[in-house]
């Protein structure tokens, strides 16, 4: 693909709460932190220089979290891109903690959500996050408490928009009494279909759906991937996007990477279409690896 042409504009625009609009192609930057998740990274250096490329090739959507480092994603990004340009919307998340590297602690409490949105708002340099995300429902909090306070924080002016991750559609149902939802962020890709159901709930009403892990799961599809792949003279992973893309005009797709090679290779998907024969092939993935 010749770099001139490589721009996220191309996967076109997902709208977030009918206030803010995006390309649909972002960045997810939990893998800039190290290993595990935790601590700096090796190559502090590469990690500022993959956020700046991300916005040069037109990316205006950036996920993150209190908990990726904890702390070090949210001010890599702000070391990298502060002052931010116009239209470059940070979506940040709180209510999972990271204790160590691989180690995932539950706090929704309103207290520590108050906390930790103040925290953010200091390391992301800002006077209003745009988009807040609930990281996880917390089994020891009433849900309707974590969302009241993420509500209460909105009419704050803390937050700009409210948004959810790994959520059931019951959960985004009981959320969008307190406070609209513009973004729902659960794992998904071509090959990991579980949440089919909130994708189709989310396009009925208008809310952007960002699948993590979009990349991962297409190992498991192998042969057939690899053939579409080459009669697109494509990569595996760019297919995964397009499928993504494919799927549903309100998928938001955010692949992370330390990479600047990988980065530019996913943005390069932006512009890939598949045929709808490919389409179909791909989404019988998971029926096909789970008759072996
Ligand atoms: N809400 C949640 O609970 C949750 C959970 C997990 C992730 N997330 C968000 O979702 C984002 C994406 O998820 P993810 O990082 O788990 O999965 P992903 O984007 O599917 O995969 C990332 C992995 O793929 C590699 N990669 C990226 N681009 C590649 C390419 N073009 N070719 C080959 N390998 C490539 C990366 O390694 P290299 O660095 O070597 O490129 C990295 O190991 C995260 O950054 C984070 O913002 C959210």
């Amino acid at each position: 693909m010749n770099k001139k042409h490589l721009s996220a504009s191309l996967a076109g625009e997902v709208s977030l709460g009918g206030q803010i609009s995006v390309h649909r192609l972002g960045f997810g930057a939990m893998r800039l932190t190290g290993d595990g998740i935790w601590g700096p990274p090796k190559d502090r250096k590469g990690a500022l220089a993959v956020l700046r490329r991300a916005v040069e090739l037109d990316i205006n959507f950036i996920d993150t979290a209190d908990s990726y480092g904890p702390n070090v994603s949210e001010e890599l990004i702000a070391e990298a891109l502060f002052p931010y340009p116009a239209g470059l919307v940070i979506a940040t998340k709180g209510g999972w903690n990271r204790p160590g590297p691989n180690q995932w602690t539950h706090d929704a409490s309103p207290a520590h959500l108050r906390k930790a949105v103040e925290a953010s708002l200091k390391r992301l340099r800002l006077d209003r996050i745009d988009v807040y995300q609930l990281h996880i429902p917390d089994p020891a909090i009433s849900f309707e408490a974590s969302v009241e306070t993420l509500a209460e924080l909105r009419n704050e002016g803390k937050i700009r928009l409210v948004a959810l991750s790994n959520v059931t559609q019951e959960h985004i149902e009981r959320a969008r009494k307190l406070v609209p939802i513009v973004s729902v962020q659960n794992r998904y890709s071509f090959a990991d279909r579980e949440w089919d159901y909130v994708v189709d709930y989310c396009e009925r009403n208008g809310i952007a759906f960002i699948p993590w892990y979009p990349l991962g799961a297409g190992k498991a599809a192998g042969e057939v991937l690899d053939r579409i792949a080459r009669a697109h003279s494509a990569s595996p992973t760019q297919i995964a996007l397009a499928w993504l893309l494919h799927r549903s005009p309100i998928m938001l797709p955010i692949p992370g990477t330390s990479s600047i090679e990988h980065l530019e290779q996913n943005v390069a998907a932006a512009s890939l279409r598949l045929t709808d024969e490919d389409y179909q092939t791909l989404s019988r993935v998971p029926e096909l690896v789970a008759s072996r």
